[in-house]
């Protein structure tokens, strides 16, 4: 993981690649940048507000996709991580993180339209699905989506903080 509880926001992607294997650290080859810059654009900074995780916690050689027994095995991981993490704002992006934690087999783009819950150690957390930066990689414009997305996020922060106080 990238950032410690306290980070009021939790993003969780699919799985390290090969930049991610060799730093031990999610999300810091070309995707990573992407997601930072993103993040930026929108004030948010990671290991600030923002912590971030994987759903398998290996490598899936020659970057296949995950299978799902390789989902189940590491979502105890997984499960502890958030419990520990504790967010306000729950972000999922691309299809695997999505349908593990949502338990819905339904598209990134259909699931992005409506702010969904996840419960967390007993708390309903607020969650925006989005797309997978390396989607976005491939396909740049959908990047205003993202954008717009991660307003909602900023968003989202603001009213858990208000509510706070
Ligand atoms: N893609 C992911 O889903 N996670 C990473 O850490 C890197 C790329």
């Amino acid at each position: 993981s990238d950032g410690a509880p306290g980070c009021p926001i939790v993003i969780v992607g699919e799985a390290p690649g090969r930049d991610e294997d060799l730093q031990g650290v999610p999300f810091v080859g070309k995707s990573g940048q992407l997601l930072t810059n993103i993040l930026s654009s929108v004030g948010l900074t990671r290991g600030k507000e923002v912590a971030i995780l994987n759903v398998l916690k290996c490598r899936p050689p020659k970057n296949r996709d995950p299978e799902s027994a390789e989902i189940a095995k590491c979502s105890a991981f997984l499960n502890r991580q958030l419990e520990l993490m504790a967010p306000k704002v729950l972000v999922l992006m691309g299809r695997f993180a999505a349908n593990s934690l949502l338990k819905e087999e339904a598209s990134v783009g259909h699931l992005r339209n409506s702010i969904k819950e996840v419960q967390i150690a007993g708390q309903k957390v607020p969650t925006i699905v989005t797309y997978h930066p390396s989607y976005l990689l491939r396909s740049p414009t959908e990047k205003e989506k993202s954008w717009q997305d991660f307003v909602r996020v900023k968003k989202l922060l603001k009213e858990s903080e208000n509510e706070a106080n």
